[in-house]
C-alpha cells in the first residue's frame, strides 16, 4: 500500500455525537465497543448496535471512532441516507471513496467489478460475489497497513446492494485486523447481518437520565422535571428535546396532564410512520387513549364514545400499545405523544371534549380536557368573529395562589376572550359553568 489515504470517518462533532467525554452513563456499552478497538485488534470482529431512534447509537459509534483513532486505528465510515436507500451501491461508494485508489492493486476482474458497481467504469454484468470479494480484498489490503475500523451508521437505510456486500465481508472476516461496527434502529438487525453479535441499547436508567437533564443549558426543575423524565422514558434525544421545549415555553409543562409535550421531528417521523399504516378506526381509538389521562378507557369515557379493545388490535400488533384488563397502555410515553401530536388539532380537541363529557363528576379532569380543547388566541392576532352558539371561556380575574408565576400566566382577557371552543366533531360536552383557569392539578 502507498501512503495512508486520507480516510474520512465519523467526525467527533458529527450529528448524533455529543462531543468528547459528553456521554452520560452507557459504561457497559462503551466498554464493549471500546474493547473492540482498544487495544487494537489482532483479528477481525464485528458488532451490530441496535436500539430505538434517539437512544444514542450514533453517539456511541462516534465515541468508538474517537477511541479507535486514539488507539491508532484508521476509520472508514458511512452514514446511510434514507434518500439513497434505493440507489444501488450508494452506501458502499460513500464508505470506500477514501481508499478507492487502492483498487488499482486488486486482481483485474475484481477491480472491474468494483469500479462498475460504483459507477466508475463501464457497466458489466452484475456479479455480486465478485464485488463482495473485491471489497473484502480491498479492506484486507488497507488493513495490512494497520488495524481498521469500518463503521456503518443507520444501517437500516443502507441500500440493499451495499448491505449484501458488507454482510458478505462481515461473514468472511478472519485474520485481517478489521473491526466492523454497524448501527441501526429497531431491535433486530437487517436479515443479512442477523448472524453477527449484537449490542442492544436500553433506555438510560433514571439516574443517568437525570444527569443528562442537568447537563442541559436550562434543566427543567420540580414538577416539569418529573414530567420530562416520565415522558422521555430514558430516551436521550427526547430528554434533550423536552428539556428545551419546557425551557422555551414553560406553559407547555403546565398543560402536560392533558397534552403530552411535542416530540422532535426525528422521533415524530419514526413513530408517525408506524401510525400511518393503521386503519382510521384504530387511529381514532389510539387518539382517545392518548388524550385520556388514564389507561382505563372505560372509566375515562364512561358511557361515551370510547374505543373498544378490538379497534386497538392493529396497534397492539405493531407494538404501539398493549391492552389488558386494566386498559390500554402505550408501549412508551413517546408513542402517546406521537399519537397525540400527529392528529390535527380539531380531532384532538374533539377527543378532549368527548372525554370531558364523560367526566361530569370529576371536575379536575374535566377541566383539563376542556382547557386542552380550547384555542388560545395570541393577543397580536385578531380573533375570528364569534360563532353562533360559541361560549367564550374566560380566565378568572384573580389567579389562585397555587397557580403559575405571573410571567407564565395566560395573557389578559381581550375583547373577544382568549379561549374559544372549537366546533365539535363529536357530540359536544356541556360547557356551562366551566370558567376556571388555570385548570387541573398541575398548576
Ligand atoms: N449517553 C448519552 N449521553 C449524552 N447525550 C447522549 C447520550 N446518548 C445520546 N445522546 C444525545 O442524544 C441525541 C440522540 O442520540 P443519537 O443521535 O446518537 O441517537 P440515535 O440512536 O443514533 O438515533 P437515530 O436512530 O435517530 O439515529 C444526540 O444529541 C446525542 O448526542
Ligand atoms: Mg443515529
Amino acid at each position: 500500500m502507498g501512503p495512508r489515504p486520507g480516510i474520512a470517518g465519523v467526525d467527533q462533532d458529527s450529528p448524533g455525537g455529543p462531543g468528547l467525554d459528553a456521554l452520560v452513563g452507557r459504561d457497559n456499552e462503551l466498554s464493549v465497543l471500546a474493547g473492540l478497538v482498544d487495544p487494537p485488534p489482532g483479528t477481525s470482529r464485528a458488532l451490530v448496535v441496535l436500539g430505538d431512534a434517539g437512544l444514542g447509537k450514533s453517539a456511541l459509534v462516534a465515541e468508538t471512532v474517537r477511541r479507535a483513532r486514539s488507539a491508532g486505528l484508521r476509520v472508514l465510515s458511512v452514514t446511510a441516507r434514507e434518500s439513497e436507500a434505493n440507489l444501488a451501491f450508494a452506501g458502499l461508494h460513500q464508505l470506500l471513496r477514501p481508499v478507492l485508489a487502492a483498487a488499482d492493486r486488486l486482481p483485474r476482474r475484481q477491480a472491474q467489478a468494483l469500479r462498475a458497481a460504483l459507477g466508475l467504469a463501464e457497466p458489466i454484468a452484475a456479479d455480486r460475489l465478485l464485488t463482495g470479494i473485491a471489497v473484502l480484498t480491498l479492506l484486507s489490503d488497507v488493513s495490512d497497513d494497520g488495524p481498521l475500523l469500518v463503521v456503518v451508521d443507520d444501517v437500516h437505510w443502507l441500500d440493499p446492494s451495499s448491505l449484501d456486500v458488507l454482510a458478505f465481508v462481515a461473514h468472511r472476516l478472519a485474520t485481517e485486523r478489521i473491526v466492523l461496527v454497524a448501527s441501526g434502529r429497531g431491535d433486530a438487525a437487517p436479515a443479512a447481518l442477523a448472524a453477527l453479535p449484537e449490542l442492544r441499547l436500553s433506555p438510560l436508567p433514571e439516574a443517568d437520565a437525570s444527569r443528562l437533564l442537568d447537563r442541559q443549558p436550562r434543566p427543567p426543575q420540580g414538577r416539569a422535571r418529573a414530567q420530562v423524565l416520565g415522558q422521555a422514558g430514558g430516551n436521550p434525544m427526547a430528554l434533550i428535546a423536552l428539556a428545551k421545549a419546557i425551557a422555551d415555553d414553560p406553559a407547555v409543562g403546565r398543560r402536560w396532564a392533558a397534552e403530552p409535550l411535542p416530540l422532535t421531528d426525528r422521533l415524530m417521523a419514526v413513530i408517525g410512520a408506524r401510525l400511518a399504516s393503521l386503519p382510521d378506526e384504530t387511529r381514532a381509538a389510539l387518539l382517545l387513549a392518548a388524550v385520556a389521562d388514564s389507561p382505563d378507557l372505560t372509566a375515562a369515557v364512561g358511557g361515551g364514545p370510547g374505543p373498544d379493545a378490538d379497534s386497538l388490535v392493529a396497534a397492539e400488533e405493531l407494538g404501539l400499545v398493549t391492552v389488558d384488563k386494566s386498559g390500554a397502555h402505550f408501549s412508551h410515553p413517546l408513542v402517546r405523544s406521537a399519537v397525540y401530536h400527529s392528529a390535527p388539532f380539531t380531532r384532538r380537541a374533539a377527543a378532549h371534549r368527548a372525554l370531558a363529557a364523560a367526566l361530569r363528576d370529576q371536575a379536575d379532569r374535566r377541566a383539563w380536557h376542556l382547557a386542552a380543547a380550547a384555542v388560545r388566541w395570541r393577543r397580536s392576532l385578531k380573533p375570528p368573529p364569534p360563532r353562533l352558539g360559541a361560549v367564550a371561556v374566560r380566565p378568572p380575574r384573580r389567579r389562585p395562589s397555587s397557580g403559575p408565576p405571573s410571567s407564565a400566566r395566560a395573557p389578559r382577557t381581550g375583547p373577544g376572550g382568549w379561549w374559544r371552543p372549537l366546533p365539535p366533531l363529536f357530540p359536544p360536552a356541556p360547557r356551562t359553568g366551566f370558567r376556571t383557569w388555570p385548570p387541573g392539578p398541575w398548576r
